[in-house]
């Protein structure tokens, strides 16, 4: 049975391929039931998923040498004296009220004795602007305040069933106007640090369901608590030590690149950079948004018009921290800080790692920038960011003498091909049937998931593990069962309806 079906899969791949068909693999030992195209926290879910549904003939393909994706840490300072930061996802963002609904992460955190500690955003806080130390906090807290209604106001267009705008109409329309530079820094600490573009580019309804059904209770969220993982294993300890407790070392390939997906009727074929093929029953493409937007990957056939239009709609926001380590500290002795400059989103958040509790003694603060600064200072070699970071500390602290660093690194998530950004971001324009259509299967055979396909958690680490479980969970029927329940997906989009509720 099986044979003669993957001999008519490959007969059908080679026809595709009008040019050089690959050589057919040896069928007995590359072919797999399920593929799981990536190995971060989708995939990994997905792989759990299935295995305790009881099918364990999957491999998990994954570009690095290690599984977590976008957890990603690093050893950083001076020789003797380093420490693990996070490159990536940091915050366990929302956790649980009571025994109300907890963020799967933080279940996961507990279980595998992560180390964490409560992230105050809004009390250990201090405030900066070009004259020095400046005391704006209660402009700081207007910020915070119009945030919140600004959430309420996209609620109340819910309600209305009106159309969706961008943040930047609703801030306007509950008359939250920011002109001055301590104004734009405290809307931007509530906005863009969180989704790493602007209230011009990001979608009123969808941006506040974000961020309700993650930090507000009464509206089906978590918490409104954040916990800044600390763990000197890296936060990718947590989904690490969760895979081995189901995973054994065949049903990984690490080092693999996948090149294309080929998907047929019966079955798809992935081919790695190295030439590689692997045949699968099932795939499922866990690859960031960024990557399939930039045909990093290649589809054979190319993706039908209305997967690659959503595609194409949805966006990436980029987040980019900037370390410094110096021989003393000589800066706040809160969690954070505020820099207003009078351009907006210059260096404009700082974050103190040297903190009981938090990597005592480590020497390190860092910087974060996001969307179009991010872009730039990634064109720019490291020496220049660096100039301009310890200019702006000068100008935090003038009367210290800034010390040289004894270590600096920011990483490049825009630039790397395997991420292309940090996480997806809804923009005004972007319509809920769009968003079916980033998330729905192509064909029998070609699934999606991840954090870009959730539409209550898109950006969060609980917005991967979701999708992971819920087309790991589908691909688990389609296996088990003759006919197999596809995702709804809409041909042509003529509806502007931002949300269906
Ligand atoms: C800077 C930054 C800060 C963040 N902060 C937070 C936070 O504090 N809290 C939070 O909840 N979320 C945060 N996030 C978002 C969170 O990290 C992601 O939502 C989540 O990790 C995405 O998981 P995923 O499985 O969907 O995708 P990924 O983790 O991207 O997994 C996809 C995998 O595919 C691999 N891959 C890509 N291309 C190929 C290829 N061609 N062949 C083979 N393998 C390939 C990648 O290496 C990766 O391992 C942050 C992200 C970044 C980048
Ligand atoms: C990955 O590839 C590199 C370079 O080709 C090699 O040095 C390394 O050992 C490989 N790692 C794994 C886990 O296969
Ligand atoms: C938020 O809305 C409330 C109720 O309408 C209002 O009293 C308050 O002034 C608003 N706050 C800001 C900062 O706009
Ligand atoms: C978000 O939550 C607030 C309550 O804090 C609610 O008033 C508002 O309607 C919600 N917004 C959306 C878009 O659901
Ligand atoms: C810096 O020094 C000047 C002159 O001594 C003093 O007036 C000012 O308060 C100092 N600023 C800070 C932030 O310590």
């Amino acid at each position: 049975m099986r044979h003669i079906s993957l001999r008519v899969l490959f007969l059908a791949a080679a026809a595709r391929l009008a040019l050089a068909p690959p050589p057919p693999p040896p069928l007995s030992s590359n072919h797999k039931s399920v593929l799981i195209l990536g190995g971060g926290v989708a995939g990994i879910i997905a792989a759990r998923t299935l295995h305790e549904h009881g099918i364990h003939d999957f491999l998990i393909v994954e570009a690095r040498t290690e599984l977590g994706g976008r957890l990603r840490s690093k050893r950083f300072g001076a020789d003797g004296r380093q420490a693990t930061i996070e490159l990536g996802a940091n915050w366990i963002q929302g956790t649980q009220v009571g025994d109300g609904p907890a963020n799967p992460i933080l279940a996961l955190a507990r279980k595998h004795g992560l180390k964490a500690v409560e992230s105050d955003f809004y009390e250990s806080i201090v405030t900066y602007d070009e004259t020095g130390p400046a005391d704006y906090l209660d402009t700081f807290q207007k910020a915070v305040d119009s945030y919140t209604n600004l959430t309420i106001e996209a609620g109340a267009r819910v309600q209305r069933q009106t159309v969706d705008s961008t943040c930047r109409t609703g801030y306007s329309m509950i008359g939250a106007k920011p002109k001055t530079p301590h104004e734009m820094v405290s809307e931007y600490y509530m906005f863009d640090w969180e989704y790493a573009q602007t209230p011009e580019q990001t979608s009123l309804i969808a941006s506040s369901w974000a961020n309700n059904f993650t930090y507000d209770p009464s509206e089906g969220g978590f918490s409104d608590s954040n916990l800044l993982s600390v763990d000197q294993r890296g936060f990718k300890h947590f989904v690490q030590s969760e895979a081995r407790t189901f995973l054994s070392p065949d049903q990984t390939l690490f080092n693999a690149t996948v090149r294309t997906i080929t998907h047929l009727d019966n079955g798809v074929i992935v081919t790695l950079a190295d030439g590689t093929t692997i045949s699968s029953d099932y795939a499922i493409t866990t690859f960031s948004l960024g990557v399939l937007q930039n045909d990093d990957v290649l589809f054979d056939p190319p993706l039908p018009a209305w997967k690659q239009e959503a595609i194409q709609s949805m966006t990436m926001g980029t987040y980019t921290k900037i370390f410094l380590q110096f021989e003393d500290k000589f800066w706040f002795d809160t969690q954070f800080a505020l820099y207003a400059d009078t351009e907006r989103g210059r260096y404009p958040v700082w974050q103190n790692l040297d903190l009981k509790n938090f990597i005592p003694g480590s020497g390190i603060v860092f910087a974060t920038v996001t969307g179009d600064y991010s872009e730039r200072i990634e064109a720019m070699s490291d020496s220049e960011v660096k100039a301009e970071v310890l200019d702006v500390l000068q100008t935090m602290f003038p009367n210290t003498t800034i010390p040289t660093p004894t270590a600096f690194f920011f990483p490049r998530w825009f630039s790397d091909p395997l991420y292309r950004g940090s996480y997806s971001n809804w923009p005004s324009g972007f319509v809920s049937p769009q968003h079916k259509n980033v998330r729905a299967n192509v064909g029998k055979r070609l699934w999606f998931a991840g954090e870009g396909t959730s539409q209550k958690y898109f950006g969060f680490l609980h917005g991967a593990y979701f999708e992971g479980l819920d087309i790991g969970t589908k691909i688990a029927k389609c296996v088990h069962s003759a006919t197999c329940e596809s995702l709804p997906f809409v041909e042509e989009i003529t509806n502007g309806t931002p949300y269906l509720v």
